[in-house]
């Protein structure tokens, strides 16, 4: 009998049918395989400070320094970053799990109350920057792509701030690990 690795790479039991559109929940479980550096995005605006925990971050170009962040089009913050223009990505270390669950909505605390349970500071453009982050990187948005639940948004990078090597806090397979 001939055995084709190819053949069996989609036969698993979690695994969609083949030849089926993929659906959401599938593409959910798909992406929770993918381990990622947890983050807060920031700004600040007319109607004061907004922030959410976010994942999807992705390097794209160092000339001009550009990243891009992928912001749900339902989230508070969307709306305030096309307003302000700015946005800050602040990379959280491996003790700041409560503080990525505050700024995920848990215990549905207003901006201001998220803001207050952790030291913030501005560099270039007033989007707050967290202290305590490994690094961050302070943007101007340059390009939004609106495609499907989400807003793709890059950025420039007009300041950053190196923090502490310290551990990382990563979001792998629906859970928090330190690295
Ligand atoms: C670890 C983690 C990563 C997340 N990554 C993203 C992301 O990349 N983009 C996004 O729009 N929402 C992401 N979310 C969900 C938002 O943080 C959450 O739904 C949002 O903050 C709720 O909206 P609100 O800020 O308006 O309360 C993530 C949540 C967690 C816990």
């Amino acid at each position: 009998m001939t055995h084709s690795p190819a053949s069996d790479r989609n036969t698993g039991s979690e695994s969609p049918p083949r030849g089926r559109p993929v659906e959401a929940d599938a593409f959910r479980e798909a992406m929770s395989r993918l381990g990622s550096a947890v983050h807060i995005a920031t700004t600040a605006g007319s109607s004061g400070r907004a922030g959410t925990t976010v994942s999807a971050v992705t390097s794209v170009s160092d000339t001009p320094p550009t990243v891009l962040v992928c912001v749900n089009r339902q989230a508070r913050i969307n709306a305030a970053i096309k307003e302000s223009g700015v946005f800050a990505i602040n990379t959280l270390p491996a003790h700041a799990e409560d503080l990525s669950n505050a700024f995920a909505g848990k215990g549905d605390l207003p901006a201001e109350e998220r803001f207050r349970l952790a030291a913030w500071e501005t560099l270039a453009t007033g989007a707050p920057v967290l202290c305590a982050a490994r690094v961050a990187l302070d943007c101007r948005v340059t390009e939004i792509s609106e495609v499907g639940t989400h807003s793709v948004i890059f950025g420039e990078i007009v300041a950053l701030s190196l923090g502490e090597r310290g551990p990382a806090l990563i979001y792998l397979d629906r859970t928090y690990h330190r690295i």
